[in-house]
């Protein structure tokens, strides 16, 4: 499944590309169904937002959970990113994000490359985003925000935020983002008709089952969800293997430790059964827990 010569230069341009109803209703409820029960797990996994139980994260489930362990395998979702690379890939995080009805929390201003180089030492930028939803995403509840083009400015300035949400995030200050954005476009502008036209900052939204491929240098943020709607959506951070983390300074739940190339599952297997490996279906394994702050080279890393 490669990407078009139009959808290569447009990903270069903006630094996403947006494909709305890219998996059917039929194959986004085989997702969306396994939800509640892994969310009502009390495991580390699970992080909830600061003064509630709603799950604002849910890390690493394509290692105990079988739909999402296909998803993880998918060619929908993997071959663009190989195309884009050239390289074969791996799951550097896998997170099932709630941004619950009412007290889904924000996702304050950040590059994700920036955790990661910080956190875990990843060398380079050759990592990616890509998103599924599983519920609708509008404008009401919380839909992600990116600023078209940011990505091409490489790493920013972050600051380590602690205390904001409920997880540790390096976010961009307001000022600069007050300019990036400027720069892409401004506040954009409405048309006689009272149509808006989008300037430097815009949001995908579309239906459940769309996905989007974002640039790991992106800079994007989401609202709160005041809406009475979830904004569920999974997303699969998928690393060139030859730019496998450095460092383990984060548990194996958010930063995975294993760096063989994922091998894509057929076209229907959400639908279908296929045998998948689930590693941790019977319990997260200590060593999942254990951080180190000492680089690693490429003898230690794991088989
Ligand atoms: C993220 O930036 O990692 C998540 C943002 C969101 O789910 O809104
Ligand atoms: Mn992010």
């Amino acid at each position: 499944m490669r990407l078009t010569p139009e959808q290569h230069a447009q990903f270069e341009r903006d630094g996403y590309l947006f494909f709305p109803g890219r998996f059917s209703p039929e194959e986004t409820r085989v997702l969306t169904d396994a939800v509640p029960a892994l969310y009502a797990r009390r495991e580390a996994y699970n992080v909830r937002e600061k003064g509630s139980d709603a799950v604002r994260t849910n890390f690493a489930a394509h290692l105990y959970s079988e739909p999402f362990a296909k998803l993880a395998r998918h060619p929908r979702m993997i071959e663009p990113v190989e195309d884009l690379f050239g390289e074969r890939l791996y799951m550097h995080q896998f997170k099932i994000n709630g941004k619950m009805a009412f007290e889904g929390d924000v996702w304050q201003w950040h590059q994700d490359y920036g955790t990661w180089k910080n956190d875990d030492l990843m060398p380079t930028e050759r990592a990616m985003n890509v998103a599924i939803f599983l519920d609708d995403v509008n404008e009401f509840n919380g839909p992600l925000m990116f600023i078209p083009g940011s990505h091409r400015r490489g790493v920013i300035d972050a600051q380590h935020d602690l205390t904001t949400t409920s997880y540790p995030l390096w976010t961009v200050d307001h000022a600069l983002i007050a300019a990036l954005v400027e720069r892409a476009g401004g506040r954009g502008r409405f048309e006689p008709d009272g149509r808006y036209v989008p300037g430097g900052i815009v949001s995908p939204k579309g239906p459940a089952g769309s996905m989007i491929l974002f640039h790991s240098c992106l800079v994007h943020a989401s609202t709160s969800n005041l809406s009475p709607w979830n904004r569920v959506s999974v997303y699969l951070s998928l690393c060139a293997v030859s730019n496998h983390i450095r460092r383990f300074k984060r548990p194996e739940f958010i930063a995975h430790r294993v760096f063989d190339p994922i091998t894509c599952l057929p076209d229907d297997c959400l639908l279908k059964d296929y045998p998948v490996d689930l590693p941790w279906k019977d319990g997260m394994p200590g060593s999942a827990l254990v951080t180190s702050s000492a680089a690693i080279d490429d003898e230690q890393k794991a088989a």
